[in-house]
C-alpha cells in the first residue's frame, strides 16, 4: 500500500480517502463553496469535485460530456475487457444511453412499491430478531452488530441466494469497494472468487428455478433475446453493492444522530408521526453515496479545463448541504417539512433501490427506538467513519439507558 502525503488544500489537491475528508468533511466543503467551487486535484490521474448542488446537478443529467463507465474514483481507468460500454461491468449504473434506459427498465419492476411492501415484515422481523440477539447488554455496537446486519439479509433474500453466505457477502463489498486502487493483477485475482460465487448461484438458478430476483433476471429478455450471463451477474454484483453498505451506513449515521441529540431522539420516541419527514432529513444530512463520471473529452466546463478521463466526484452529500438551495442547510432539523434532497441521485442513474432502502431505514430506526426508548454514544472518540465514496460509522458504541 502507498502512503500518500497528507492534503493542505483541498481546492487544489481534494483526496476524499484524507483522513481529515473521512473523520468529518462539511466544514471542507462549505470552504470550498466559498472558494472555488470546484476543486481540482492530480492524485488518482487527476479529477475534479464540484461542491455546489448546481454543479452536481448540472453533472449528474449531462450524459453527453461525461460517462459513467466507472462511478468509483481509482488510480487507473477501467478498460472495455468485461462488457465494453455503454453496458459496462455493473448495468445499469455503469452504462451510458442508450443502452442504460434499457438494462434500467429491467430492474424496476422488481424494486417498486408493491413488492417493497411485501418484504416489509420480513425486514421487522429480522430487526427484531438482531435486537434479541443483542441482548441487554449495557453497550452494544450500533453499526456493526445492528444497522450492518440488516441490509445483507435482506439483499441475500431478494436475489435468494444461500442465508449462511451473507458474510461472503460484506467480504465481497469491501473488495470491490475497497480495493480500487490495487494493481490489475491483484483486481483480478481479488475478483476471481465473486466471479465463481456468482457463476454457482446462477447455475442453480438455471436448474432449480425459485421466485426471486436472480431467476427475475434469467428470465428478462432484451428485444428477445435473454440477457448475456456477464450482464446477469454485473447487475448482481450492482445489487450487493449498491445494497448493502449505502444502507447500512443510511441505518448507522441516522443512529449516531439519535445517540448524540436526545432531543431529536426524545422527540421521535413521543411523536411517530415525524418518522417520514426525519427519514428524510436522515437522508439529506448524512447522505452516505458519492459517486463518480469520468470526463469524455476535453473540454472547458464549469470554469474548469477538465481533460478526457479526468474523475468528476458527483458529491451529492455535498449538494444536499448547499445553503443556495436548502435553508438552514447546515443544521439538522427533524421536521424539515420541504426537503428536496439529492441523496438518492439525480438524472437517469437515480437510485433504482430507493423504496427499498427508505423501508429498510424507516423499520430499523422504528424497532431500534421502540426496544431502546433512550441511549447514548458511550464514548464519542471511538465513533469511525468509512473511508471512500459511502460514508456511515462503522464502528459505533451505544450505550442504552434504562
Ligand atoms: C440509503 C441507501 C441508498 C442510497 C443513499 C443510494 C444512493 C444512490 C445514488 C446516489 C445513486 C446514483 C448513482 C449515480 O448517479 O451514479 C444510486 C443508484 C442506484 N442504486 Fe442506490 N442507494 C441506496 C440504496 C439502494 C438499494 C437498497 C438498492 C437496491 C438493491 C439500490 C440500487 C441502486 C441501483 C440499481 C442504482 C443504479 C441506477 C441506475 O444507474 O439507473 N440502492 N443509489
Amino acid at each position: 500500500m502507498t502512503i500518500k502525503p497528507p492534503v493542505e488544500d483541498f481546492a487544489t489537491d481534494w483526496d476524499h480517502t484524507d483522513p481529515q475528508w473521512v473523520q468529518d468533511p462539511y466544514p471542507i466543503w462549505e470552504d470550498l463553496r466559498q472558494r472555488c467551487p470546484v476543486a481540482h486535484t492530480e492524485r488518482f490521474g487527476g479529477g475534479w469535485f464540484p461542491a455546489t448542488h448546481e454543479g452536481v446537478s448540472m453533472v449528474a443529467k449531462d450524459t453527453e460530456n461525461f460517462t459513467s463507465r466507472t462511478v468509483v474514483v481509482g488510480n487507473g481507468r477501467p478498460d472495455d475487457d468485461a462488457l465494453p460500454a455503454p453496458i459496462g461491468v455493473a448495468p445499469p449504473i455503469t452504462s451510458d444511453p442508450p443502452f442504460h434506459a434499457i438494462a434500467r427498465r429491467i430492474m424496476l419492476p422488481a424494486l417498486a412499491p408493491g413488492p417493497v411492501n411485501e418484504l416489509e415484515p420480513q425486514v421487522r422481523a429480522l430487526c427484531r430478531r438482531l435486537l434479541d440477539n443483542l441482548g441487554d447488554h449495557e453497550i452494544i455496537n450500533g453499526g456493526m452488530d445492528y444497522a450492518q446486519y440488516i441490509p445483507p439479509t435482506v439483499i441475500q433474500q431478494l436475489l435468494g441466494f444461500p442465508a449462511e453466505d451473507e458474510e461472503t457477502f460484506r467480504e465481497f463489498v469491501h473488495v470491490i469497494m475497497e480495493g480500487v486502487d490495487h494493481p490489475e493483477e491483484e483486481r483480478i485475482e481479488e475478483f476471481a472468487p465473486i466471479e465463481e460465487y456468482l457463476r454457482v448461484q446462477i447455475e442453480d438458478h438455471r436448474e432449480h428455478p425459485r421466485d426471486d430476483f436472480t431467476n427475475y433476471l434469467l428470465n428478462a429478455e432484451i428485444e428477445g433475446n435473454k440477457l448475456q450471463d456477464e450482464h446477469i451477474a454485473g447487475t448482481i454484483i450492482l445489487t450487493l453493492v449498491a445494497g448493502i453498505d449505502t444502507t447500512w451506513s443510511a441505518i448507522g449515521a441516522a443512529l449516531w444522530h439519535l445517540a448524540s441529540h436526545p432531543d431529536d431522539l426524545a422527540r421521535l420516541v413521543n411523536e411517530p408521526d415525524l418518522m417520514p419527514v426525519a427519514i428524510e432529513e436522515f437522508l439529506r444530512f448524512y447522505a452516505p453515496v458519492t459517486m463518480a463520471r469520468l470526463v469524455k473529452h476535453d473540454m472547458e466546463y464549469l470554469g474548469c479545463p477538465m481533460k478526457e478521463d479526468d474523475w468528476l466526484l458527483l458529491g451529492f452529500p455535498a449538494a444536499n448541504r448547499d445553503p443556495a438551495v436548502f435553508k438552514d442547510a447546515d443544521k439538522f432539523i427533524i421536521d424539515r417539512v420541504e426537503n428536496r434532497h439529492v441523496a438518492f441521485g439525480l438524472g437517469i442513474h437515480r437510485c433504482a433501490g430507493s423504496n427499498l432502502a427508505r423501508m429498510e431505514l424507516r423499520v430499523a430506526i422504528e424497532e431500534f427506538i421502540a426496544r431502546h426508548p433512550r441511549f447514548e454514544l458511550a464514548d464519542p472518540s471511538d465513533v469511525t467513519w468509512a473511508p471512500g465514496q459511502v460514508r456511515g460509522p462503522r464502528n459505533l458504541p451505544i450505550r442504552i439507558l434504562r
